[in-house]
């Protein structure tokens, strides 16, 4: 893709509009090689997807003969051993109770289907008035429409506002800008306690389901709850009939050294989202998890769900995530995180957190952020004018390491990066990815 007076060349229409990419040629490990040759370190597993490292010969064989045995079968057609046997790989080490799934190509599929889902449990229930959705501020939930209704990152919904079949918005568990000025623990779990408010506010019997990101991701950056918040979540949930969809597109699959986030809070939502790591990047591969109670319900008193998916349940995208599933158990790399997730946030908290940009350096085994302010008196951000995270984004690439933009935390404003490498990173690389971040950070905004 080359840039010729202010047009770009070729038929494609790129991700990026401002300027031209580097062709990528090869991807192995942590590394990614362009087409000068140049390596660069993967310290986030692209947009936190690639897992298990790049180039695994065993997804490939794995994929290759399930394409060459059986590629494309409708799933209304006929069942797979390749979706058959990822359900039940999931099952074994989901929550107990979540153990129905419901293959799709991506993470914002994923949160439509469950909203969708989330509508027709309560429909077989005999409960037709519950339609209504609350999610959060400062979430991530997807590109499409349900999911950017959902989404509560203000400058990706304003342009679309318009289009929006809103869902209502409560405050995030985010201590650091909290909405209501608290501490925690003294704030008693003001958020979660806004779920409650805001049920009786909108009328009990018209509230469907409460979607959350687990761990607040791509917009909170790296935002584990505080103790105890998903217990009151999930109690308010129960007492009002409303459904819990954890999404965990980001924060699943190991990424945070459990295999499910929720499991860190003990808490087991009635309907989880997965993608992302899933696939380890491989292919398209994302899932909906509903437990058994829910889904019988479904079977007993509709008989079907209504929904679709050309290329849902696919068998060779099937094959890919039972593979990763496979080298995860294998090499025991979701303890590898647990392990070296503590090594990570040190070596991030040791190198940046004395800088007087920096606000917090957060998060739980390999989803880690850091949060840049322009002072940490207030924590009052920069202008998002000043383009912060994408400058040090690009002096980290400048430097060989890729790491993850997270813009949009303070309403319009807020910067920080995540690093959230895959799992086999070494500890040298660890250490490298921290000290390029400090050295990049000072050169772009120390004086
Ligand atoms: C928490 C969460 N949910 C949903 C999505 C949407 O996934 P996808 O981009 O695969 O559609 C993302 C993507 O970043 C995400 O982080």
């Amino acid at each position: 893709m080359v840039r010729e007076n202010g047009k770009i060349n070729g038929n494609l229409f790129p991700r990026r509009l401002d300027q031209p990419l580097s062709p990528a040629v090869k991807a192995e490990g942590v590394w990614i090689e362009d087409a000068s040759g140049r390596r660069y370190l993967d310290a986030s597993g692209g947009a936190v997807v690639v897992n298990v490292g790049h180039g695994r010969e065993e997804i490939a064989m794995a994929v290759s003969e399930q394409i060459l045995r059986c590629d494309y079968i409708h799933p209304t057609m006929f069942t797979t051993p390749a979706a058959e046997e990822l359900a039940t790989a999931l099952a074994v080490h989901a929550p107990a109770g979540l153990d129905r799934f419901y293959f799709l190509s991506g993470g914002s599929e994923a949160v439509e289907t469950a909203i969708k889902l989330a509508r027709q449990i309560h429909l077989s229930a005999g409960r037709p008035q519950k339609f209504r959705l609350i999610a959060r501020w400062k979430s991530y939930h997807g590109l499409t429409m349900g999911a950017l209704s959902a989404m509560g990152r203000t400058v990706f919904r304003v342009p679309f506002a318009p289009l929006l079949n809103d869902a209502v918005h409560i405050p995030p568990p985010y201590c650091l800008r909290c909405s209501y000025g608290l501490r925690f623990p003294e704030c008693g779990l003001r958020c979660a306690l806004a779920l409650e408010e805001t049920i009786e506010n909108m009328g009990p019997e018209t509230v469907s389901a409460f979607l959350a990101e687990t761990v607040g991701g791509g917009t909170l950056a790296a935002c584990p709850p505080p103790a105890g918040y998903l217990s009151v979540i999930r109690d308010i949930c129960d007492r009002y009939d409303v459904l819990l969809i954890l999404d965990e597109v980001m924060c699943g699959m190991g990424r945070t050294g459990r295999w499910f986030a929720c499991e860190h809070q003990d808490v087991t939502p009635d309907i989880i989202t997965l993608g992302k790591g899933l696939s380890g990047g491989t292919l398209a591969l994302s899932a909906v998890g509903v437990t058994s109670d829910h889904f019988d319900l479904i079977c007993q008193n509709s008989g079907t769900f209504m929904h679709g998916g050309t290329f849902s349940h696919h068998c060779v995208a099937a094959a890919a995530g039972l593979t990763v599933i496979r080298i995860l158990e294998r090499e025991n790399l979701v303890e590898r995180v647990a392990r070296y997730g503590n090594l990570l946030g040190d070596a991030l908290k040791d190198r940046l957190g004395s800088l007087p940009w920096v606000a917090d350096v957060r998060g739980i085994g390999f989803l880690w952020g850091i949060e840049l302010v322009r002072s940490r008196k207030n924590n009052q951000p920069f202008d998002r004018k000043e383009q912060v995270t994408e400058r040090i984004w690009e002096a980290m690439l400048q430097k060989g390491v890729i790491v993850y933009k997270s813009t949009g935390i303070a309403g319009i404003h807020g910067d920080a990066l995540l690093v959230a490498p895959p799992f086999i990173i070494k500890e040298d690389e660890i250490r490298m990815v921290a000290d390029k971040l400090r050295d990049a950070i000072l050169e772009t905004l120390g004086s």
